[in-house]
């Protein structure tokens, strides 16, 4: 096992640490101890983490003398939906979870998001735990407590905000992903150094390689310093009224992507996250918010890890610009019929931009296919 790093998330009564270390889960059953009132637990899992790791979390927590019950749901995207947010809910009830129980998400953010949400509304709000498996969700979604499930009419739109008593982010869980989900997940990685931290991005530059290959110092330090803005933000800013938006640096074209690509297997979230952050820098140059450098830079750094970059690097046809244009109208986060984006001044320098003209915005879309 490495050495662990804490980081705790500043929310006064509701604060919390997030772990980071290789082999953390073996420890699982010493690290939920304290948070349990009584030592039992309800563990909310997929059929695929379930297979690689559910007996080796059982095990460490049957060694600290914890019982605990197991759900897997199938993977994908297309369980974050009413059924299987029922299916767990009843699941967890018929467990008999009380008031004062645990209960813990062991999966990527698929698992996290509606375990959570179940957790927020379960005789109204249990406690849960999150132990992260992707590297998505060990460096965005498991932490500041964003939970929810998708509707018809667009993803995360039914949902509370629900913070953890603890995250457990095992780096040697990231092994046993595939190489194109472990990218995704680097996408969003990628997105801290853009948003707000230069020295990052440039050490992403030149450890990227190493860590996609496994290197698992690299990896480490990689989380530690995801999971330190990210926690950093959510400190300030809890709700998004204001600067928790630079999260979703790149999202708002991620969001039309994924829309217009079914929220499949042809773009993953973190492609998405990836193919519009260096699409916001397009349109900051546009803007002459910053120089040509900056998204020459992005798309090069994407490039070199062997990531999606272009519109056309996305299999299948693609709805026009004007029409990739009208879909982040919808986007949840317009306000008053304005697209905001997050826009950069350079490498490291986000901020909210709220009232960005829509031919600027389609220029870019046009010129990115
Ligand atoms: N993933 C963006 C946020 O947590 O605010």
């Amino acid at each position: 096992m490495t050495a662990t790093d804490t980081i705790r998330v500043e929310l006064g009564a509701r604060a919390y640490d997030v772990r980071i270390a290789d082999g953390l889960i073996d420890r699982a059953g010493a690290e939920v101890a304290p948070l349990l009132r009584r030592k039992r637990v309800a563990i909310v899992t997929d059929e695929t983490v379930g297979a690689l790791h559910l007996a080796r979390l059982q095990a460490a927590l049957s060694a600290s003398g914890i019982d605990s019950a197991a759900l897997a749901l199938p993977p994908g995207e297309a369980t974050k939906a009413w059924p299987q947010f029922q299916t767990c809910v009843e699941w967890l009830l018929d467990q008999k979870v009380e008031r004062k129980d645990l209960v813990i998400a062991f999966g990527g953010g698929v698992i996290g998001d509606l375990v959570g949400f179940a957790a927020s509304v379960l005789r109204r709000g249990v406690g849960f735990v999150q132990i992260p498996t992707s590297l998505l969700a060990q460096v965005d979604s498991s932490v500041g407590g964003k939970t929810g499930i998708n509707a018809p009419q667009g993803k995360n739109l039914i949902g509370a905000f629900h913070q953890p008593g603890l995250v457990l982010a095992d780096i040697g869980l990231l092994g046993t992903l595939t190489p194109r989900d472990f990218l995704s997940g680097y996408g969003e990685v990628v997105k801290y150094g853009l948003l707000g931290d230069e020295a990052f991005f440039e050490w992403l530059e030149t450890n990227g390689p190493a860590l996609a290959q496994g290197d698992v110092a690299a990896r480490q330090y990689a989380v530690r310093r995801s999971v330190e803005m990210k926690a950093e933000i959510v400190a300030r800013d809890e709700t998004e009224e204001g600067d928790r938006a630079l999260l979703n640096l790149g999202h708002t074209f991620c969001h039309a992507l994924e829309k217009a690509t079914g929220y499949g297997d042809r773009l993953l979230h973190g492609e998405g996250v990836a193919i519009g952050c260096g699409l916001a820098f397009e349109l900051s140059q546009r803007l002459g918010l910053c120089s040509q450098e900056a998204p020459s830079r992005v798309r090069a750094h994407l490039r070199a890890m062997g990531m999606k970059v272009d519109l056309s690097d996305i299999p299948g046809e693609l709805p026009s610009a004007e029409v990739l244009l009208d879909l982040m109208g919808q986007d949840k986060k317009v306000i008053d019929g304005k697209l905001r984006f997050i826009l950069a001044r350079g490498i490291g320098q986000s901020f909210v931009a709220s009232d960005v003209p829509a031919d600027v915005v389609l220029a870019v879309l046009r010129d990115a296919f």
